[in-house]
């Protein structure tokens, strides 16, 4: 391998930065070629590289979002798009890939390199955390604090105003975020898509929590809550049901993607940057690169995307003894 290209793809998390600079150091480290690719797999198809040395990725390491763009292709899902991208990875003479992003940007991986002769690497960057595999995404770590310093802005208002709030953090698929938000952030419920509580459980631990005597209250709803009523109709429900509370919404959006990365997704960046370019170098191929047990570690880019990341059940026993 003489020359390496790197890629940011999906939703931007906190980390990718660090994470491209690391791949550019380590390649500089071991004397090979890096070039950046713009705008993750468009930039592919359209050809638009930059080369990238060891002095080109300072002063990153502390910047959110992703300096080489990123996005969701829909040319890259067409065999026309991907057969573009790699005559544009020939003629750049790239030969092999390192792609940061999350499990649709993996999928686009593996797609690509079983059709063509072309070594990829993945480093999982998403804030869901939803790739098995690994226990941190980067970026994880950062929306959850993030977010929780958010909750306790939103609690200075609930207990000022005697409120109930119903706070909606990201969290399509997976309840990572919600159910440690919730719990770092002293939630009365957290809603997740992986199972339904159900909206008489939601009342009655309402109604427990007043007489209990609390005056406000938090209730953490993720996107993807398997409930099946957003935020808005969740407040409906509780204003129809329920007299005692003062009902307010807040929906936090994308801020959770936002802001430098924390102490532990920089030092994880570093470390997946690290391993992905020194597999690549070892002539592995189709692997993700992830944190088990504080060991990097490789697993098969197929595994990663189908295998499931189980939320920890047990937080969701630890928040109902917390709110007793
Ligand atoms: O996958 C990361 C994520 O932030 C999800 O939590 C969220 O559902 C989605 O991306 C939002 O995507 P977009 O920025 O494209 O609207």
């Amino acid at each position: 391998i003489k020359k390496i290209g790197v890629l940011t793809s999906g939703g931007d998390s906190p980390g990718m930065n660090a994470g491209i600079r690391a791949v550019v150091r380590t390649c500089a480290f071991h004397n090979i070629e890096c070039v950046g690719i713009v705008q993750g797999y468009q930039g592919m198809i359209r050809g638009e590289f930059i080369p990238m040395d060891a002095r080109s990725v300072k002063g990153i390491i502390n910047k959110g979002g992703t300096i080489l763009k990123t996005a969701r292709s829909k040319d890259f899902r067409t065999p026309e798009g991907r057969k573009k991208a790699y005559d544009n990875l020939k003629k750049e003479g790239v030969d092999a890939l390192v792609v940061i992003g999350g499990d649709g940007s993996f999928t686009g991986a593996m797609v690509f390199s079983s059709e063509f002769d072309m070594p990829v690497m993945g480093i999982p960057g998403t804030i869901d955390n939803d790739i098995f595999g690994t226990t941190h995404t980067l970026g994880y770590d950062t929306a959850l604090n993030t977010v929780v310093e958010v909750i306790d802005k939103i609690r200075d208002t609930a207990s000022s105003h005697d409120r109930l709030f119903f706070i909606e953090v990201m969290g399509r698929d997976v309840g990572h975020i919600a159910l440690n938000v919730g719990v770092a952030g002293g939630a009365e419920e957290i809603l997740i898509p992986e199972e339904n509580l159900g909206l008489d459980r939601l009342l009655e631990s309402l109604h427990r929590s007043k007489n209990s005597g609390k005056s406000s209250s938090i209730v953490i709803v993720a996107e993807g809550d398997k409930i099946g009523k957003n935020v808005f109709e969740l407040k409906d429900y509780v204003d129809e049901h329920m007299s005692e509370y003062e009902v307010r919404v807040s929906v936090l959006g994308h801020m959770q993607r936002g802001g430098s990365p924390s102490c532990f997704d920089r030092v994880l960046a570093s470390r997946m940057g690290v391993k992905a370019v020194e597999s690549l170098l070892e002539g592995k191929s189709n692997y993700m690169v992830g944190l088990l047990n504080d060991v990097m570690s490789l697993t098969p880019l197929d595994q990663a995307i189908k295998g499931q990341s189980k939320i920890n059940l047990e937080l969701l026993r630890v928040s109902d003894i917390m709110t007793t």
